[in-house]
C-alpha cells in the first residue's frame, strides 16, 4: 500500500501501472512512457525481485558522504581477485561488513541480481527508447529533510532522463510533492520572470523556479506551499521524471534507483521531451494561453473516503496493502 495525504489544492498526478513480472513485454511500457511525459508519478504493481531482500533490509550503512550514492557496478567492475587490494572496496566491506568478506561477497551477488532486473524492468516499460547511459544507484545512508525541488540536471537540455525507485527498506521512504513543472512553472512565471530564460539552459530556468516557489536548502522543512505527503511502502517502485514533478524526500533509507539517458534520436516521439514541455510553455505564456487549473482535484475528491481506515492499516488484507495506492 502507497499511502497519499492528498492536498486538494494540488493536482493529483499519480497513476497505478500493474505488470506481468513474466512477460515485461505485455504492452504497458507505451502507458508508462506516455504517462511519464505527461507529468505523472508512475506506481509499478506487480513486479517481484528474485533476490534476498531480507538480507538487504538487514544491511546498514555507515552514514558517510561516500556511500551515500553507491554504484554497486563499479564493485562488480573489478575483478574478483583484485577486490581485497581496490581502497574503496576495502574501506566499504570496513565501514558495512565489519571486514566481513562473505558477507560482501554474498551483498555483491544480491545486488547485481537487483541490478539486472531493475534494468530489465527498465527497458521492458520504456522498450521504444535507446539508452546511451544506464545507471544504478544504491542510496542505503539515511536521507533526512531535502528541500521541496525539481531536479536540475546540468547539460541535460536535450536528454531524457528516467528515474526508476525501488524502496528495498523495511520502512516507508517519505516523500512530499507539490506539483508538476507545467502548474508551478506557469503559476510562477510572471513574478519570477521565467520569461527571461528563453534560450537559455533549462537548469537555469529550474534553479530559479525551485528557489522563487519553494525556497532553496535553508528552507527545508519549513515549507509552507501546499503539497501532497506520499509514504511510497517497502517493496514499491515508482518513476518519475524530476523535472517534470516537484519532490522532496523527508525520510528515506536503502533505496535503488536509476537513472537511465536517452539522446534526441533515442525516445520514440521527440514532441514529448521535457525541452518541448519547456518551449510550450515560453510560447504559451507569450500568447496569455493559460492552462485549464487541475483537472485532477475532481479525482482527489472522488477518492476520498473509498477504503474505510478505522481498522488499522496492519489489518487490511494483503493484496490492499501492498498492491494500491491510498489516497487519504
Ligand atoms: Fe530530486
Amino acid at each position: 500500500m502507497t499511502q497519499l495525504f492528498a492536498h486538494p489544492d494540488v493536482e493529483d498526478y499519480f497513476v497505478e501501472h500493474h505488470v506481468d513480472a513474466g512477460s515485461l513485454t505485455s504492452g504497458v511500457g507505451s502507458k508508462v512512457a506516455d504517462d511519464f511525459a505527461n507529468e505523472r508519478l508512475i506506481l509499478i504493481r506487480g513486479f517481484r525481485f528474485d533476490a534476498d531482500l531480507k538480507f538487504l533490509q538487514s544491511l546498514s550503512f555507515l552514514q558517510k558522504w561516500r556511500w551515500k550514492k553507491l554504484a554497486v557496478t563499479r564493485f562488480q567492475s573489478v575483478p574478483e581477485y583484485r577486490r581485497r587490494f581496490d581502497a574503496e572496496i576495502v574501506e566499504f566491506v570496513a565501514d558495512v561488513f565489519g571486514n566481513d568478506w562473505g558477507r560482501f561477497d554474498y551483498f555483491l551477488a544480491q545486488a547485481s541480481a537487483v541490478n539486472e532486473q531493475t534494468a530489465r524492468l527498465v527497458e521492458a516499460l520504456f522498450s521504444a527508447y535507446r539508452f546511451q547511459q544506464r545507471h544504478i544507484i544504491w542510496r542505503f545512508t539515511e536521507t533526512r529533510v531535502e528541500n521541496l525541488h525539481f531536479d536540475v540536471d546540468r547539460n541535460c537540455d536535450d536528454l531524457e532522463l528516467v528515474r526508476l525507485y525501488v524502496n528495498l527498506d523495511d520502512v516507508p521512504r517519505i516523500w512530499y510533492t507539490a506539483g508538476t513543472f507545467s502548474t508551478v512553472s506557469e503559476t510562477y512565471y510572471e513574478s519570477l520572470g521565467l520569461s527571461r530564460f528563453k534560450g537559455q539552459s533549462n537548469d537555469a530556468l529550474l534553479k530559479r523556479l525551485d528557489t522563487g516557489a519553494f525556497g532553496d536548502w535553508n528552507h527545508r522543512g519549513r515549507d509552507t506551499v501546499p503539497r501532497h505527503l506520499v509514504l511510497f511502502e517497502p517493496g514499491d517502485i515508482w518513476i518519475v521524471d524530476g523535472r517534470r514533478v516537484s519532490h522532496q524526500v523527508m525520510y528515506g533509507r536503502r533505496v535503488v534507483s536509476t537513472l537511465f539517458v536517452a539522446g534526441p534520436d533515442g525516445i520514440p516521439d521527440p514532441a514529448k521531451t521535457f525541452a518541448q514541455s519547456v518551449a510550450v510553455l515560453h510560447e504559451r505564456m507569450a500568447q496569455g494561453i493559460q492552462r485549464p487549473r487541475a483537472v485532477a482535484h475532481s479525482l482527489v475528491r472522488q477518492s476520498k473516503n473509498k477504503l474505510d481506515l478505522r481498522a488499522s492499516w496492519e489489518e487490511l488484507p494483503d493484496h490492499i496493502r501492498q498492491e494500491s495506492l491510498i489516497r487519504l
